[in-house]
């Protein structure tokens, strides 16, 4: 082939290079950031093992009408939030009227602080969030006019052996 020949081949020209070299570059970043958001989402989806895991917690002669707080080891606690393996939350457990035992979570429907049976002298028989005065009624349910918006959580609750057993969190509702 003639020296004149090869100089006549089409060839990338500078600007072709810089948007190939650019749109690669941002492709190649857009993909790495991209991908923990796309995990980061799927994630608990991909997790139905451990929302199956109960834990002992007390005898059922222990628990009365009046809530008590016992410490439980659990995996899935609220949504996206997991704790980390071997971290304890506190469950307030208590028989209703009914004789079923109620486990609520701890954790503040409003912004996770941790609420308190009768942790204010003003509001007693009801659970109470110092961080911004949430209050609950003593089945969880949030109080009309502060701050939490949906009930406390719930633990799955098995008997076994007049032992109480506690599971994963469920939601009882926004
Ligand atoms: S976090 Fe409980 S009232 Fe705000």
């Amino acid at each position: 082939m003639s020296e004149e020949k090869e100089r006549q081949k089409p060839r990338i020209s500078r600007r072709q290079f810089l948007t190939y070299t650019l749109a690669g570059t941002a492709g190649f970043l857009g993909s790495t950031m991209l991908y923990p958001m796309v995990r980061f989402a799927v994630d608990p989806m991909l997790k139905k093992g451990a929302a199956s895991e109960f834990v002992d917690v007390a005898a059922v002669d222990e628990i009365t009408t009046t809530p008590k707080s016992f410490q439980v080891n659990v995996k899935v606690v609220d949504g996206w939030y997991k704790p980390e393996e071997g971290q304890t939350l506190t469950a307030w457990v208590m028989k209703q009227d009914n004789g079923e035992i109620l486990a609520l979570s701890p954790i503040c429907k409003h912004l996770g602080c941790t609420v308190t049976w009768e942790g204010s002298p003003e509001h007693s028989n009801e659970f109470f969030c110092f961080c911004h005065n949430g209050r609950y009624t003593k089945e969880g349910i949030n109080v009309p006019g502060t701050p939490p918006n949906a009930p406390l959580d719930e633990y799955e609750t098995k008997i076994e052996n007049g032992r109480l057993l506690l599971g994963p969190i469920k939601k009882r509702g926004v």
